[in-house]
């Protein structure tokens, strides 16, 4: 443990954004540093990281453009979902040893207000978990799959970008309701995964079908009638097409123009939307914030019931977290990609 004294010569190692990335980040959008760590005040606690988040979200904070929330700032350090162990502690709620969850910024140990950290029970699941299926990815996919695609059982669910960590809770959570899952996914490793370990009643790699339209129409011999999208881009052009009357289609993620330096052009979708009669709904989990606790203890009951199975890509060392966060869009995980520190 540490004392206050000390902290002003503790120094510690963080990333900050050097650049912004033109089309693809690279390794040199970052740079590591190192900097001092401040004294622990009242009303606040010393952490030290344990495992680290990257999410494809966090490529639009890297741009400048106006989003949901607002854009990592140049010179300054990296923010994302954390789970960090209590160092010292200077607030009555949490004690040394403590394991913790937040956003916050990517350095090794760093100081942070208590009111902004929620404490984690790592003996319901372990504590990266926190960070993918019991965190936000997780809550992603219960929100959107239950409330916009509302699946009923007998149904046809297809979700995109499924070996990840959101995809494969929604192909859990559609077969626990009843429906014939349908994933997409871009390696043949994965669609194994998805059928042999995830119970998904087939799966399509898009990176060898030539023919994705067809594809899914021959694995959905009933159309579709959720499209769990997460990916945007020719995969969902190809599913649109498959589409049934009063389908429901959930916008969660657009990965595929994520590095996009122009406006692509796809067909248009409100002729398909208009003919079938159907629902296309975008949502930001954040929409969903008063709801998070009944969302977080269904999940947690589904894996305690072993109805949920989780999948996590864990890369080791607080330096890999640039190039963990680049392989997002290489398709280099199976699951939720962490950095353990
Ligand atoms: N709306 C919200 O609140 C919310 C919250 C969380 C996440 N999301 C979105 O949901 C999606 C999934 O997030 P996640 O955390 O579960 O990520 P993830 O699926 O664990 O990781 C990203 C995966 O996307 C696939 N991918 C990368 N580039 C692609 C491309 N050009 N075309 C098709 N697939 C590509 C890769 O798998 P393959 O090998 O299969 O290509 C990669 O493994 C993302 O778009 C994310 O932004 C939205």
């Amino acid at each position: 443990m540490c004392c206050i004294g000390m902290m002003n010569t503790m120094k510690t190692q963080e990333i900050i954004l050097a650049s912004r990335p033109q089309g693809m980040p690279g390794k040199s959008n970052f740079e590591f540093k190192e900097s001092q760590i401040p004294q622990v005040n009242e009303g606040e606690v010393l952490l030290k990281g344990l495992y680290y988040s990257v999410d494809p979200y966090m490529r639009g904070r890297m741009s400048d453009a106006k989003s949901y929330v607002p854009p990592f700032k140049v010179g300054e350090p990296i923010k994302g979902g954390v789970v960090a162990e209590v160092l010292e502690s200077r607030d009555p709620r949490f004690k040394v040893g403590d394991k913790v969850q937040a956003l916050l910024p990517w350095k090794e140990n760093m100081v942070a207000k208590a009111d902004h950290l929620q404490k984690i029970d790592d003996s319901i699941a372990p504590a990266s978990y926190y960070l993918g299926i019991l965190g936000m990815p997780g809550l992603t996919a219960y929100f959107g799959l239950l409330d916009i695609g509302n699946p009923r059982k007998g149904e046809t669910v297809v979700v995109s970008g499924a070996a990840g960590a959101v995809g494969t809770v929604v192909g859990q959570i559609a077969k626990i309701k009843g429906c014939r899952v349908v994933g997409i996914a871009g390696s043949d490793e994965k669609i194994e995964m998805l059928k042999s370990e995830f119970g998904f009643d087939a799966a399509i790699n898009y990176n060898t079908t030539d023919n994705i339209k067809q594809a899914i129409s021959e694995a959905c011999p009933n159309g579709v009638d959720v499209y769990y999208d997460n990916v945007g881009g020719p995969i969902s052009d190809a599913v649109l097409a498959n589409i049934n009357f009063q389908s429901r289609i959930i916008i969660c993620g657009q990965i595929a123009l994520y590095n996009a330096t122009e406006v692509p052009v796809g067909p248009r979708v409100q002729p398909v939307l208009l003919t079938k009669s159907a629902l296309m709904k975008g949502f930001i989990v954040g929409d969903y914030t008063d709801r998070f606790s009944e969302g977080a203890n269904q999940l947690a009951q589904w894996i305690q019931s072993d109805q949920l199975k989780f999948q996590e890509t864990i890369i080791d060392g607080f330096d890999k977290l640039p190039e963990a966060f680049i392989g997002l869009f290489h398709g280099e995980n199976k699951g939720k990609m962490i950095v353990k520190a």
